[in-house]
């Protein structure tokens, strides 16, 4: 079997006088359609370990394969492809260009992936930001926007390539409760509905006590590792 993450004692140290490390052996498989949250305390390299997971940096030691693809023999240009074509990225922050439209934010990895026509990116970035309930609000800028729904548009930025996995780093942090729930929904429905897989880090333990697996960090290392035994709600 072909998993879409499999990390073995993925290991991230920073190099100073007195180095600091971020993750420590950390070994874990990824399948298709799992919804998973990495819950843990503050500095425990939660979003060090996403960020490795994301082909973002690079481990200093062990190994990362996405999709039996293994990372390390591939140059910055072969990273920038696979993370292009695999993974979708939600930040906190939304991180969306400010002085382009919510429709164009959207456009711009299929514009860096060079797949689709003009014609056939407008009408799947729209598309994305339907379904998404931002039908409607296609030509305004983020900052026209409420928090809720620049999260959302996050999210249909992250699907644009079609990607197997969607790295999340505290998506719904920044929200109210009501926007939270909103982003939650979505996520799942990712999984649920769309197929794809979800890894989500999150200091929300309610949301954390929804999803499907759950990877606490303490310290870079991963000290449980759960799944769920109810069926999801
Ligand atoms: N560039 C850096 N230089 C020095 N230390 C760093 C750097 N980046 C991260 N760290 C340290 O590495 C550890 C892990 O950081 P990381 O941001 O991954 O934690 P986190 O679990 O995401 O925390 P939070 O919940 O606050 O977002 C922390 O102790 C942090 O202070
Ligand atoms: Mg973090």
């Amino acid at each position: 079997m072909t998993w879409l993450i499999e990390a073995d004692y993925l290991t991230r140290i920073l190099p100073a006088t007195v180095p600091v490390t971020l993750v420590r052996d950390v070994s874990m498989t990824v399948g298709e359609r799992e919804f998973i949250a990495i819950t843990g305390p503050s500095g425990s390299g939660k979003s060090s370990l996403l960020y490795l997971l994301g082909l973002l940096d690079r481990p200093t030691s062990g190994s990362l394969k996405i999709a039996g693809q293994d990372t390390s023999v591939l140059d910055d240009n072969a990273l920038a492809r696979l993370r292009l074509e695999m993974l979708g990225f939600v930040f906190q922050f939304h991180f969306l260009l400010p002085e382009f439209s919510i429709l164009r934010n959207v456009e711009l990895p299929m514009r860096k992936a060079g797949r689709l026509s003009a014609a056939e990116m407008h009408d799947r970035a729209a598309g994305l930001l339907e379904d998404l309930g931002l039908a409607g609000h296609l030509d305004k800028r983020p900052d026209q926007l409420s928090g809720g729904q620049r999260q959302r548009v996050a999210v249909a930025r992250a699907l644009a390539n079609d990607p197997h996995v969607v790295l999340a780093d505290e998506p719904t942090g920044s929200l109210d409760s009501k926007s939270s729930e909103q982003v939650f929904q979505i996520l799942r429905d990712l999984v649920h509905k769309r197929g794809k897989t979800v890894i989500a880090v999150t200091h929300d333990m309610e949301i954390a006590a929804r999803v499907d697996r759950r990877i606490h960090l303490v310290d870079g290392k991963v000290v449980s590792d759960e799944r769920a035994a109810r069926a999801p709600v």
